[in-house]
């Protein structure tokens, strides 16, 4: 083969000038230091002190100490060539008790987070809620009552206020899927509450609240970019028969549409409201005006990514191998039936089947359905059994492989004229993830979490070595 025809046969998998190269982390995850400078307790603080709720007891009293670590996690950022990094603010260090006075140290440490990174030309991303709900609103009934939509509001404001001036981009409620069915539903996370009709209460609850700080975080200042998370996923039916495709549709309501539509069309989708009326009437806590709120104008859609399902709804199908070590019920309300089964895919260290192929279908999807609203993939990533050899390495060839093959999915999608400007890696560095505690590592970085040495895993250095090329090898 001669050179001119090696050129003319080499896909140019370089991304678009201005591509946002991040990683991404949450505060419960990675900070520690809960009692430091007066920071409040959170539902994760109470949750994690019961026993059997996080596997092998876990905490997150010191998780990863980037709290105090948080200028050496910075360079090492800068050292990756990240363009951006998506972190979250701790609700109560920030408001110890979810409303009134505003712990100002708190604050601080985020302001002297935001100025590091700002000082290594790193673009700081901030997410407003990564499920570390203050305790106190908890005790007032948390996320199934409507007041703590309102203080949401109103702690936007206060954030937003205080870091705007340096703070860009800004998204509201991490997943809020998560946050209201694994929290109020299945119990896997906190609060740990199986309740199934409070879960569709939380679900709206949140919505309202990312409705309510778009509209605060908008009045402050017309030139932040405002998002919302979701965590999509794609979804088959096993077979073609109708109690499969039914399934299919239930849990693509659920997961997908009951969130997208509500954000981006203003309205929720009627089968959806259809499933839930036989766990709760909607209608006493949907209240006029509430999906004007929630449809605020967004700058852009942040999406995680992770996984398919494939679901059948025969009574009887294999269980998902998805579940947390948790004793838990099922965040599927309104879904009896629906059993989740094997793909056939390879799959991660933590059950879930590897699909890049889905990612595609779910960005398509997304820009044909939904009114035109810029992408960013703000979590993308995989647990695997990494082994720290003696010579301080980790070979993680199969995260690397995960992370190549989604931006493979990332650059075909922008041909194809998807308006995808960004994608963030899940995650930074390994860190408490949530029911599994210490149990899983997400990180490019490894942690050794005794002496809390950090080292880069080789898909760090691909990385790194990926955002200097501006994409991908050919
Ligand atoms: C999504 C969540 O936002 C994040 O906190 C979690 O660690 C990852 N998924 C992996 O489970």
């Amino acid at each position: 083969m001669t050179t001119q025809q090696t050129q003319t046969q080499t896909p140019d998998l370089t991304f678009p000038a201005g591509f946002v190269w991040g990683a991404a982390t949450s505060a419960y995850q990675i900070e520690g230091a809960i009692s430091a400078d007066g920071r409040g307790r959170s539902i994760w603080d109470e949750f994690v002190a019961r026993p059997g709720r996080v596997l092998n007891g876990d905490n997150a009293e010191v998780a990863i100490d980037h709290y105090h670590r948080y200028r050496d996690d910075v360079k090492l950022m800068a050292e990756l060539g990240l363009t951006a990094y998506r972190f979250s603010l701790s609700w109560p260090r920030i408001q110890p008790d979810g409303s009134g006075a505003i712990n100002s140290a708190g604050l601080d440490f985020y302001k002297r987070l935001v100025d590091e990174l700002l000082a290594h030309g790193i673009e700081p991303w901030v997410t407003l809620y990564h499920w570390d709900l203050p305790l106190a609103l908890e005790q007032a009934g948390g996320w199934p009552a409507r007041d703590t939509s309102k203080r949401f509001g109103d702690y936007a404001a206060i954030v937003h206020g205080a870091l705007c001036d340096r703070v860009t981009n800004w998204s509201t409620v991490n997943e809020p899927w998560c946050a209201a069915f694994l929290g109020y539903a299945s119990g896997e996370h906190a609060p740990g509450r199986r309740e199934p009709a409070q879960a569709v209460r939380a679900a709206h609850h949140l919505n309202l609240a990312h409705g309510l700080a778009a509209r605060a975080m908008r009045e402050q200042s017309a030139s932040s970019a405002i998002g919302g998370c979701v965590n999509l996923y794609a979804i088959s039916p096993q077979t073609d028969s109708e109690a499969d495709l039914d399934a299919a549709r239930r849990i693509d309501g659920l997961q997908n549409r009951f969130f997208l539509d509500a954000l981006l069309k203003g309205r929720y989708p009627q089968d959806v409201l259809e499933d839930l009326a036989k766990v709760t009437d909607t209608s006493a806590f949907i209240l006029d005006g509430d999906l004007e709120t929630i449809n605020a104008p967004l700058d852009m859609l942040l999406v995680n990514y992770y996984s398919r399902f494939t679901v059948s709804g025969t009574p009887g199908g294999a269980a998902s191998a998805a579940a947390a070590p948790t004793d838990s019920g099922s965040p599927w309300v309104g879904s009896e039936h629906v059993s989740f089964v094997n793909g056939g895919r390879p799959v991660t260290a933590m059950g879930w089947e590897i699909d890049d192929a889905g990612l595609l279908e779910i960005l398509t999807w997304v820009a044909r359905e939904y009114p035109a609203v810029p992408m960013v993939i703000s979590e993308n990533g995989a647990a695997f059994e990494d082994v720290l050899t003696p010579e301080d390495s980790v070979h993680d060839a199969e995260r690397q492989a995960y992370i190549d093959a989604h931006l493979r999915i990332c650059h075909q999608a922008i041909a194809q004229g998807v308006p995808l400007r960004g994608y963030f890696a899940w995650s930074l560095m390994d860190n408490f993830e949530w029911a599994w505690g210490y149990g899983k590592r997400f990180g490019l970085i490894y942690v050794d979490y005794e002496t809390q040495r950090r080292i880069p895993k080789d898909s760090a250095l691909w990385y790194a070595e990926t955002i200097r090329r501006g994409g991908l090898r050919p």
